[in-house]
This record gives structure tokens, sequence and C-alpha cells, in this order.
């Protein structure tokens, strides 16, 4: 498959509707004349993130995300360029051609579309052998025992991986995929590529946000080995960055701006059986900041369903510091009864599965609902490993509320907390506080200020001169015309301004003079925020024209300076080395003129 033609960049934006795309995500208004909407990449009150709807870019004032549509899209739903393209044009009815020219860049693109076919066919079968076959009844049984009906063995694309651990293989191969293709797809075991990863293993399909399956999950039914075994990551799956159903919940989170976070598959099968259709899981693994980042564009809280086990707590604990480390609240579904919690008329249970089995849909629906904040939560569980009044235990308690508090970003809600646990340790909150002064300082903790590697970009006249010319292209792509015939891209000295005039050259030969295109064409990623903020704040939108007739001037008069100066010290270096200077004379009277020629026009 090649590279997505101009063409059809070029007619998806024609096409886009940017406020429909970006409507998707944030609720946009219209103020004088301009778009508005609370920013989708940091968290924020008041409406700082605008939509050009003419330029089909974005740019956040607050934290200056901003770029194209397609960019857009790319960050809130990460993905590749072509993913983007393709979905968009999907949406606007756009037919995606490719060049086939660079097919060095996207053989990795092959390999990921290929995988991806492979791993719907394999879940189809499973599925249809879970389903549809002798060999799969046991499983079924077992499935459906569990209270799993046959609508959610579907929406799950729930599968049974038959026994023999080379029928696989053997099936794979029939259908025509080659050795080599099959011992890279993650299926087999390193130590015999014939060997299939799963046999005689309930299945559960792990998809990306598409839909497309990446990967599986397989539960052991029979004998021994371990309870799961997981795909191994792929160039299609990234286990810290998904979450088990996140294809089937997106649209929930959006929707109640929350999500579930259950521990295993089971209890997200279970917890969408019961209409709580915003419930992920992570993969085998602790919940990590990537999946609680990933969830916080659409979510404000994020709901904490962990096993009642001490296992369990210990993993809401790690996943609270996780929300928090993401800048999300966590709020906790307590699922044992204990004195502390309020909804203690409800009955322990292990977990969500537990719960669906023994109660009914009804019942674990409602005690979703019933979540305590997550700082009451770790304060509650303090509190319960305390015996008796032991001053030394107190203090140690305290002392486990931390690594919270250090997460908090506002001085005003840390100081709410400390106040609290104050209160509930029978204190005052300036102890709590010298001790977590103490603890902090000597802890060695994560420093709060975020360092950047990338050095901020200065606005030069060169700069300038090029944000000029990249904002109007669309309307005016004389412009660029008028700045190739006058300056030449090696007069340039500053490297942004050399990275967009290339830019912009590479745009006019691949017959796409689009701003969107440009800044999609932009590698640097400060520099493509720095030119969409340039789109947004239409510093160059008046009289484009004449901005770039002054600017080329400017520049212009820099460089012709700037060579003045090095002529000068040439000849006086020639002059003590007695060598001939009439030529380098000859053309400093040359720049002499042409510098006296610029300076009179702009008079
Ligand atoms: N897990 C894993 N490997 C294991 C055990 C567990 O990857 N050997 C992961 C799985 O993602 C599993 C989750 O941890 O879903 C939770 O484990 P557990 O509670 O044991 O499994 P459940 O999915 O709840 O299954 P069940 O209800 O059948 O016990
Ligand atoms: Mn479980």
């Amino acid at each position: 498959m090649g590279r997505i033609s101009a063409e059809t960049i070029n007619e998806l934006n024609d096409r886009i509707d940017v406020l429909s795309v970006i409507g998707d995500y944030v609720k946009l208004e219209k103020k004088s004349g301009r778009w508005w909407g609370r920013c989708p990449f940091h968290n924020e009150k008041t409406p700082s993130f605008t939509v050009d709807p003419d330029r089909k870019t974005y740019y956040c004032f607050g934290c200056h995300e901003g770029g194209s549509v397609i960019n857009f899209v790319m960050e809130m739903d990460k993905l590749s360029y072509p993913e983007a393209v393709e979905i968009l044009a999907k949406r606007f009815g756009v037919t995606v051609i490719r060049d086939g020219v660079f097919i060095d860049t996207s053989e990795t693109e092959k390999k990921k579309d290929d995988l991806i076919v492979l791993y719907r066919r394999v879940a189809g079968s499973f599925n249809y052998i879970l389903t549809g076959t002798p060999e799969g009844n046991g499983a079924l049984c077992y499935i459906k025992e569990r209270g799993v009906t046959d609508e959610l063995i579907q929406r799950f694309r729930l599968g049974y991986a038959p026994a023999d651990p080379f029928w696989l293989y053997k099936f794979l191969l029939g259908k025509g995929y080659s050795e080599s293709f099959l011992a890279e797809s993650g299926l087999f075991t390193k130590a015999n590529p014939c060997r299939a990863l799963f046999s005689d293993r309930l299945m559960f399909p792990i998809a990306n946000r598409q839909g497309q399956i990446t990967a599986f999950g397989g539960r052991i039914l029979n004998g021994d080995g371990p309870k799961y075994i997981n795909s191994p990551e792929s160039l299609i799956y990234k286990k810290r960055e998904t979450l088990f159903a996140i294809d089937l919940a997106m649209n929930g989170i959006r929707e109640t701006k929350e999500a579930v976070i259950a521990e295993g598959y089971m209890d997200v099968i279970a917890l969408h059986a019961a209409g709580v259709c915003n419930a992920v899981a992570p993969l085998g693994t602790a919940f990590t900041e990537e999946q609680a980042r990933l969830l916080g564009r659409w979510a404000d809280k994020i709901k904490l369903m962990f096993d009642s086990d001490s296992a369990g707590r210990t993993a809401a604990v790690k996943a609270i510091l996780t929300c928090r480390a993401a800048s999300i609240p966590a709020f906790v579904i307590v699922t044992e009864k204990t004195p502390e919690y309020m909804h203690s008329n409800m009955k322990d249970f292990k977990d969500p599965a537990d719960i669906l089995k023994e109660k009914g849909a009804g019942y674990l629906q409602q005690f979703v609902k019933h979540c305590i904040l997550d700082f009451e939560y770790l304060l509650a569980e303090n509190k319960r490993s305390l015996s008796g009044s032991d001053s030394m235990g107190k203090a140690k308690a305290v002392a486990s509320l931390f690594p919270f508090l250090d997460m908090i970003d506002s001085e005003v809600e840390r100081e709410t907390y400390i106040r609290r646990i104050a209160e509930a340790f029978g204190t005052n909150t300036q102890p709590v506080l010298n001790d977590y002064k103490v603890w902090h300082d000597g802890s060695g903790a994560a420093p709060s200020a975020q360092p950047s590697d990338s050095q901020p970009i200065r606005m030069s006249e060169e700069l300038y001169l090029l944000n000029a010319v990249a904002v109007n292209c669309g309307e005016n792509p004389s412009l660029f015309a008028r700045l190739r015939s006058t300056i030449p891209v090696d007069a340039f000295t500053d490297r942004c301004a050399r990275e967009l005039y290339i830019t912009l050259e590479e745009c006019v030969r691949a017959g796409n003079m689009n701003f969107e295109s440009v800044l999609n064409g932009i590698e640097t990623e400060e520099l493509k925020r720095f030119v969409a903020e340039k789109a947004a704040t239409r510093e160059f939108s008046e009289k484009p024209e004449l901005i770039v007739a002054d600017s080329i001037r400017r520049v212009q008069e820099e460089r012709l300076t700037r060579k003045l100066g090095e002529l000068v010290s040439k000849i006086r270096a020639a002059k003590n080395d007695d060598l001939p200077v009439d030529d380098l004379i000859h053309e400093k009277m040359f720049i002499d003129a042409e510098l006296q020629s610029l300076k009179g026009v702009n008079k």
C-alpha cells in the first residue's frame, strides 16, 4: 500500500466539516467570529481552545497545542496519519488513492494491515468454534454458566481455541499464510513456531479503539498452566496503551464523562452485562499512566472497581495514584462490607462477576453508583490498619497518605486534604504539614515542574516572513512564488524558517498548496504548534500581500547587511595579506547599490 495521494488529501480538505469532527470531542461555541471550546489536551475551566473552520485548524491559547483537523483526530484517537486520513475519508465519502511510490515507508503499515486481518480471521474462527461446534461446547457451557448471554458472547467476540495446539498452524497454512509471517504473528510459541500460544482456552479478543482485534487473552478451562495467557506486544498491540473493551466503552465514556476500571476481562463483561457500558480493564498489568491519560481525554473521573482481596486493595491504591498523576480524580467502588463505608448495607463480594452471578444486573448497576472519593478511601484504609492510640502507628498511617498529597496539583486542594487528615487522626494541621514537608524534601519526590527538552521558538525576521507566507498559502499561493523568486532557501539562517521554506517547497511540488498540508509537512512538533498559533491569532490575516512584501524587504536588508559585513572583513584581510581586492570591492559596490535601492523603496 502506497502513500496517500495529494489529491486524496486535497479532496478530503474540501469536503471535511471541521466543526463536526472536532465537535464530536469538544463542545464548541461561536464567539466574536470564532469557535471556542474547553481544550481536550489540558484541564481548563474557561475555553481557550479555538477552531478555524476556514483553515481547518485548531489551536489552544492555553497549552499551545495546535494543528490541522487531521492532527486533531490523530492526537485524540492516537492514530497514525494514514489511519486518521482513512477514517475521515470514510466519514466524508472520499476515496483514498495511494501513490504506491514510497513503498519502503509503508512496509510496516502493510504488515499492520495484514496482522489486523489475521487477528480478525482467527477471532472469527475461535468464535465459530465456541458457538457452532461440539468442540467448543464445554467452554460455551462454562461461560454461560457464569451468566454471559449469547448477545454478550457476540458483542465481545468471545471464542474457544481448540485443544490441539497444532490446529491453528495447519489451519492458517491452509489459508495461504506464509511460515515466516505466522512466525512473527504472535500467535505461536517462540520455542516451536507450529505450536499455538493458546490451546483449550476461552478466548477474549482485545481490540483497539476502532474495534480492530490486535491481541488475545486466553483463560484456562482445564488442566494446569497459568490462568491467563496474553498475546505478546506487536506492531499493532501495546499493552500499556490499550484497555480491554475500549472499543465498546468509548461511547459510554464520552457520554457519562466517567470510566469504570475493573481488574479483569470477566469483570468488564459482567459490568457491560449490567448496562455499565463505560467499563474497561488493563491487560494483565497494573493500570498505567498512559491508560489514565487516554481515559482523561473524555472522562472527568475514573471509578475503580477492584477485587476486595488484599491484592485488589493494593492495586486500587496504586491506581488512585496513577489517576491523580494524570490529574484525574478517582473514586473507589467498594465491594466489601465494612463499617467505614457508607453503603455497608450491601453484602461482601469478591468482584463484579461475582455480584452479577449472585444478584443480577440491576443490583450490580446500583452497586457501581456507590463510590467514595479516592482520598476518603485512602483515609479509611489507613485508619483501618491502625490499632488503638499507638502514636508511632498514627504517624505512619498519616505518612502513608503523603504520596497522594504529592500528586495533587492545587495547593488549595492539598490544604483541604491536610486539614481532613488532621481531623481524621485527631491532631492539628500544622504537625501534619510539617511531617509532609520533611517527607517531601527528604524523599526526593519528583520535582513538580515538567522539564522541557525542546527549546522555545523565537520569532526572527526570517521566521516571521515564512509564517506570513505559510498561514496564507491556501488562499494566496502567489506569496510563496514571490518569495521563491526573490530569496533562495540557502539564504535563510534561521533553522525554523528554513524548515518552513522546504515544507512549502514540497507542498508546491506535490500540488498540495494548502495550510493543512503545510502543517502536516512540518516535522518539528514545536514549529508546527508555533505556526498553528500564528494562524489562530490571525496576526497575518490582514493584507497578507503587504505583510509579505514588507517582510521580504526586511529579510533582504538583513541578509545584504550581513553580506556587506562579511565582505568588509574579507577586504580588510585581503589587504593585510597583499591579495587582490578588486573583485571583492566590485561585489561590495553591487551590494551597496542593492541595499540603497531597497531602502529607497522603503521610504
Ligand atoms: N491476569 C493475567 N494473567 C494471569 C492472571 C490474571 O494476565 N495469570 C489478568 C487478566 O487480565 C485477568 C486479570 O488479570 O482478567 C484479573 O485476574 P483474575 O481476577 O484472576 O481474572 P478474572 O478475569 O476476574 O477471571 P475470573 O473471574 O474467571 O477469575
Ligand atoms: Mn476476577
